[in-house]
């Protein structure tokens, strides 16, 4: 954490959740250099306290918020709740996320290997996204940010849990972004490749993988300008998309899903 920056904030107050981890965690110590009030979510509270302490340690401003986003309504109430006692939330990051999840004997495809990423990774993130929007339109002023993946853009092998709920996450801001044209709220989508944090299982290659400090840098400097999309890194963001865009049987052959 750069500890000295004090230049205006582009946002007084934020919202992180999965503060305890990996990109969160990476996001609020960069948002706190910068001078944002930051607003710790997670559901372990050790490391938020942890975290707390050293961005105060630093001078800046930090404060823990318990949330299980998965469970949608209770979030709502809890970040609209917050939203009123900070006096308005100006940026809400919802980076909360549950990685591929596979059970031993089950196909990937199983409600109860679905279920956690889908309450998590899409319903979780709606929810957190929109508590606190209506009041955001009224004030005329905030910005909606959503960690969704590159692995948003088409299917992957046995990983439905985390493919689908992604693209949901990307349509929500997508359509969010339409419908808050001219509001002064802004709404980004993150897409990102490979960050070395907890959730990223060592099974296969990771090009172009990135530190989640450098990874967090790079954000919060584009988020100020307040950008429809970030896809990051852009090389491989740019090869998943013209991947993407192949036909679905020649993707399905080169991801040896295809029975000769
Ligand atoms: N790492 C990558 O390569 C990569 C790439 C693309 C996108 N992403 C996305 O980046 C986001 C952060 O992931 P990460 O890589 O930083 O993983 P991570 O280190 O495992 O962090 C995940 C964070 O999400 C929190 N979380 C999980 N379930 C939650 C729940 N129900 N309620 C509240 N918080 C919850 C965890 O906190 P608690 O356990 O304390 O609740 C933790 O802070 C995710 O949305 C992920 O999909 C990651």
């Amino acid at each position: 954490m750069a500890s000295a920056r004090r230049e205006r904030p582009a946002w007084r107050t934020a919202l992180v959740t999965g503060a305890s981890s990996g990109i969160g965690h990476a996001l609020a110590r960069e948002l706190a250099a910068a001078g944002v009030h930051v607003f710790l979510g997670a559901r372990r509270e050790v490391p938020l306290r942890a975290l707390a302490d050293h961005i105060r340690a630093r001078g800046g401003a930090a404060d823990v918020v318990l949330l299980d986003v998965s469970q949608a309504d209770a979030c709502v109430a809890r970040v609209r709740q917050l939203d009123q006692d900070c006096g308005g939330l100006e940026l809400v990051v919802a980076n909360a996320g549950a990685g591929p999840r596979r059970r031993e004997g089950a196909p990937s495809y199983q409600w109860e290997v679905l279920a956690e990423a889908f309450h998590t990774n899409f319903c979780g993130a709606a929810a957190t996204l929109t508590a606190a929007l209506p009041a955001m339109v009224a004030r005329g002023r905030g910005h909606l940010v959503g960690i969704s993946s590159l692995a948003s853009f088409g299917a992957l092998p046995d990983a439905a849990s985390y493919c689908a709920p992604k693209a949901g996450l990307s349509m929500l801001l997508d359509c969010l972004r339409l419908d808050l044209a001219g509001s002064g709220v802004a709404v980004t989508a993150v897409h990102a490749g490979f960050v070395r944090t907890p959730m990223l299982e060592d099974t296969h290659a990771q090009p172009q993988r990135l530190e989640p400090d450098v990874f967090a840098t790079r954000v919060v400097a584009r988020l100020a300008r307040r950008p429809a999309r970030i896809d990051i890194p852009q090389p491989l963001a740019l090869g998943a998309r013209l991947f993407a865009g192949l036909p679905a049987r020649v993707r399905a052959l080169a991801l040896g899903r295809v029975k000769r």
